[in-house]
């Protein structure tokens, strides 16, 4: 991470209230262009709403969220997208009557026109593997190749911020392998967020790791020094500390 590169994710004092549950709590937060960050935390910390602040899902209660100098508070998550930015949800969006190749050409004829969507449809599913299997509907296939279809109407956008919400969920071992790799090759092109709960996963892809807990940073740092930290284990083994 180059420290004088852009900054091109921001968060000022974001705040996400659900009646009494405060489950983001008055967050700063940056990120510059071409890092790829993984968000990580024990369950309820708050990781997923963070997400949807930034996605334009949800409207944060206090606080400003600004992607590329653009004050996106009020924008609606077409208008993110808009802006060229792919997101992952952890709730699947796919089309299950549809074949893999029909999904990610329709990710991909939505920012481009026919001959551009038609070459990215090409490279798109060699990228995501699933080259034997294009003709498939969705309903037909695993778990963690539904995931890849989704990673691929991501990648077909050309996105230059991808927002991964636990993006190798539910997958075999050597799924998530593949989607490690998967996920630096997007970052070649693309800066990244990846809210991930699985810390061996994390392990694998994040160099600066931001640990979230009760809503708030509770440290941001490698994921060398954010594994050797006692305050981090006793979070995620759900010991109490003040
Ligand atoms: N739509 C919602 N309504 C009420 N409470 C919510 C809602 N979404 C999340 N929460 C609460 O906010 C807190 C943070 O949840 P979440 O962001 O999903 O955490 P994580 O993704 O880190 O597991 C939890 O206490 C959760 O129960
Ligand atoms: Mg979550």
């Amino acid at each position: 991470m180059n420290s004088r590169s852009e900054i091109v994710v921001e968060t000022r004092g974001l705040s996400m209230h659900f009646g009494g549950v405060v489950a983001v709590d008055q967050v700063d937060f940056s990120l510059h262009e071409k890092e790829l960050r993984c968000l990580i935390g024990p369950n309820g910390a708050g990781k997923s709403t963070f997400f949807k602040c930034l996605t334009g899902q949800l409207k944060p209660t206090y606080g400003d969220v600004v992607i590329r100098d653009l004050n996106v508070n009020r924008a609606h998550s077409h208008e993110i997208a808009g802006l060229g930015v792919g997101i992952k949800t952890q709730v699947p969006n796919v089309f299950e009557g549809l074949t893999v190749h029909e999904n990610i050409w329709l990710s991909a004829r939505r920012w481009h026109d026919a001959k551009r969507a038609r070459s990215l449809v090409e490279d798109t599913i060699e990228r995501v593997r699933l080259g034997d299997i294009r003709r498939h509907t969705v309903n037909e296939l695993s778990h963690g190749q539904r995931q890849w279809v989704e990673l691929g109407m991501v990648i077909a956008a050309e996105p230059w911020l991808v927002l991964l919400d636990e993006p190798a969920a539910g997958m075999t071992h050597d799924e998530v392998q593949l989607t490690v790799e998967l996920i630096k090759e997007i970052n070649r092109t693309a800066t990244l967020i990846v809210v991930e709960h699985d810390m061996q996963f994390v392990r694998q892809i994040a160099e600066m790791v931001t640990v979230f807990h009760r809503g708030q940073i509770l440290i941001e740092d490698t994921m060398d020094v954010v594994s050797a930290d006692r305050t981090v284990r006793d979070v995620y083994l759900g010991h109490k500390h003040q």
